[in-house]
């Protein structure tokens, strides 16, 4: 039976980490701000903000909320977007994706100052990130990271394949993990043999976006998986992309789902707000 990599406990001591850094900066007379922007009101969208206004509120960080129409035109979310850029109580700027559809998401995410994008997403923290200089990392990927380090998993020289290639997980993943001196392999939808491919991981990444996909046969025995999937199950339960019950039994270590990666990735958008202010 594999190893339960904990991530709701990993994450409350990188939020008790957070919280010490913000405490120390508060009594410097530095404060943290986060804006955060919800266009319409998509509810699995409503959670997630609602669950980042909370962690602010746990971690002592100020949080601004802006909840804008559905009908909020995308020259009025950028002139919103540029009018935080210049605010100097303003760290950091996350705009909840997805956006309604007549608004240009990349438009939008290039508008955001490289120095407010906790999020990671614009394209010069990708780029910097590529070529291994400093900048905000994908908060997904980066908790994964952590739940690596923290779970004494080693990374240097093992074989990794990471299943699917958002500009969000797939592909950050793979730099970091290269980073880390990993060799690492990404498929996708169109691979060829996946599970051939799978089965030769030592680290394996699910991010395929399909529930209970991954099963023991594709797994190598003593792998380390990582389940980055999220869905409700016929019973209303939640679940991952890997069936749990099987893989748990062929793996040495694998993250849960509930209380795997999921609440890494508020814990690390926490971590780049309060790193934020060292670039500002
Ligand atoms: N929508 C789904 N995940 C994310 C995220 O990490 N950040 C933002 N801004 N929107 C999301």
């Amino acid at each position: 039976m594999a190893r339960i990599i904990d991530g709701k406990m990993i994450s409350t001591i990188i939020k008790d980490e957070c919280k010490e850094k913000a405490a120390a900066l508060k009594k410097q007379g530095r404060e943290v701000c986060l804006a955060v922007i919800q266009v319409g009101s998509d509810p699995a969208s409503s959670v997630y903000v609602n669950n980042k206004k909370k962690a602010c509120a746990y971690i002592g960080i100020n949080s601004l909320s802006y909840e804008l129409e559905e009908k909020t035109t995308q020259e009025e979310l950028i002139e919103l977007i540029a009018k935080l850029n210049e605010r100097k109580d303003v760290n950091g700027i996350l705009v909840q994706l997805p956006l309604p559809k007549h608004i240009d998401e990349n438009a939008v995410i290039k508008a955001i100052d490289p120095k407010k994008d906790v999020d990671g997403f614009h394209p010069q923290s990708v780029g910097a990130l590529c070529i291994g200089q400093p900048g905000f990392v994908s908060c997904t990927p980066a908790g994964i990271i952590e739940l690596l380090k923290r779970s004494d998993v080693d990374i240097c020289g093992k074989r990794c394949v990471i299943i699917g290639r958002s500009n969000i997980v797939g592909k950050p993943m793979a730099l970091l993990m290269l980073r880390e001196n990993a060799t690492v392999t990404i498929a996708h939808s169109k691979t060829d043999d996946l599970r051939e491919v799978c089965k030769r991981a030592d680290i394996l990444i699910v991010a395929m976006g399909k529930p209970k996909f991954i099963d023991a046969s594709y797994v190598k025995e003593g792998a380390v998986v990582i389940d980055v999937g999220i869905h409700r199950n016929e019973n209303n339960k939640l679940c991952g992309d890997v069936e749990f019950e099987s893989v748990s039994k062929q793996a040495s270590a694998i993250t849960p789902v509930p209380g795997g990666v999921g609440p890494m990735t508020i814990a690390m958008l926490m971590k780049n707000c309060v790193d934020s202010i060292e670039l500002q």
